[in-house]
């Protein structure tokens, strides 16, 4: 089977290796060097394909994206009509997403970043401490990634709240879904953990009116994707103190740009895009199970719906 590859920064001699474990008969090829005959392509994988590109391949049969977000396969308007877009769904990308938000929500929770301040100041005080069970964190977007983390901070002892689209069940979880429910979510999120994918629906969601439901002296973890935030908006939340901290892994730009006011504002952490990366070996393992099952007919795990862009 010939798989097309398409990404900037992954090594495509490693996927090929990965992949060749679990696919006898690969024909790996490379965009855009290496594509051979367009009418051979059946697969591909791909992370930030270019516009129109994938519209070349007459006969493909999945596009499997590299992580688990597709926005950056969706925002090409001109995508092969009804090919699927698989996103990625990898029990090691979860757990990678989950250690970092228990990681942030330990360190708001155990005031290390006002003790961080304190050291830098040369002062020695105890802060008192809130009981977990008394603060609460939400989790927007209960998806593979949202509902796992929601799962491991109420195991944790949080107080935690999920917002989702559609209804859910998450046990130690108390869930609203839906436009209406948004509201009384953000009340009760002191710690904001957002795990949202990007569609048009969700772009900018974070905004001044959203920021202002939180609870005042709240914080704002984002490793879901930078565009989810008006930028200026949580710059002028963190301003005013409304907003005490936030840690932003992704951005609007990426790399972010030198001197942007995210790199030195107090209160502001920022990660480079790491908050959970894929691991070669077992997303391999995943797209090769996906490649198996289309070749069976059987439907692939983790298909997005092109209405929703999820
Ligand atoms: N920084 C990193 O290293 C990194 C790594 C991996 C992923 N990510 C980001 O994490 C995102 C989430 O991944 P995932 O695998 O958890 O996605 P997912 O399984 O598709 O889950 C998405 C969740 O968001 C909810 N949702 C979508 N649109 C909504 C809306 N308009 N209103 C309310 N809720 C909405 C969905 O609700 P329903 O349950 O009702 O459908 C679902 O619970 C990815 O899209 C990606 O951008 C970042």
């Amino acid at each position: 089977v010939a798989l097309l590859f398409s990404s900037k920064g992954d090594d495509p001699a490693l996927w090929e290796g990965l992949l060749r474990r679990h696919v006898a008969d690969l024909d790996f090829r490379v965009w855009p060097d290496n594509v051979g005959d367009a009418a051979d392509i059946e697969f591909a994988l791909v992370w930030r394909p270019k516009l129109g590109a994938l519209r070349e391949f007459p006969n493909l049969k999945a596009i499997f994206s590299l992580g688990a977000g597709v926005d950056h396969i969706f925002r090409d308007p001109d995508l092969p009509p009804g090919v699927p877009i698989v996103r990625l769904i990898d029990a090691a990308l979860t757990r990678g997403m989950s250690e970092y938000v228990l990681h942030w929500a330990l360190h708001f929770h155990r005031n290390f970043h006002r003790y961080a301040r304190q050291q830098r100041e040369g002062i020695w005080k105890q802060l008192p401490l809130t009981p977990i069970s008394e603060t609460s964190v939400g989790v927007m977007g209960l998806g593979e990634l949202g509902g796992d983390a929601a799962a491991a901070l109420a195991g944790l002892g949080f107080r935690v709240a999920g917002w989702s689209r559609g209804p859910k069940k998450l046990e130690g979880v108390e869930c609203f879904h839906g436009h209406h429910a948004l509201e009384p979510f953000l009340g009760l999120s002191q710690i904001l953990v957002c795990l949202l994918p990007l569609t048009p629906e969700t772009e900018g969601i974070l905004h001044a009116g959203t920021l202002a439901r939180l609870p005042r002296g709240g914080y704002l973890i984002n490793p879901a994707r930078g565009a989810l935030v008006a930028e200026e908006d949580l710059l002028a939340a963190l301003d005013s103190g409304h907003i005490a901290g936030a840690v932003l892994d992704v951005f609007r730009a990426e790399p972010l740009a030198p001197g942007h006011p995210f790199w030195s504002r107090p209160g502001v952490t920022v990660t480079p895009h790491v908050a959970s990366i894929t691991d070669p070996r077992s997303a391999a393992r995943e797209i090769a199970a996906n490649m198996e099952r289309i070749e069976k007919g059987e439907p692939p795990v983790g298909v997005a719906d092109p209405e929703t862009g999820y």
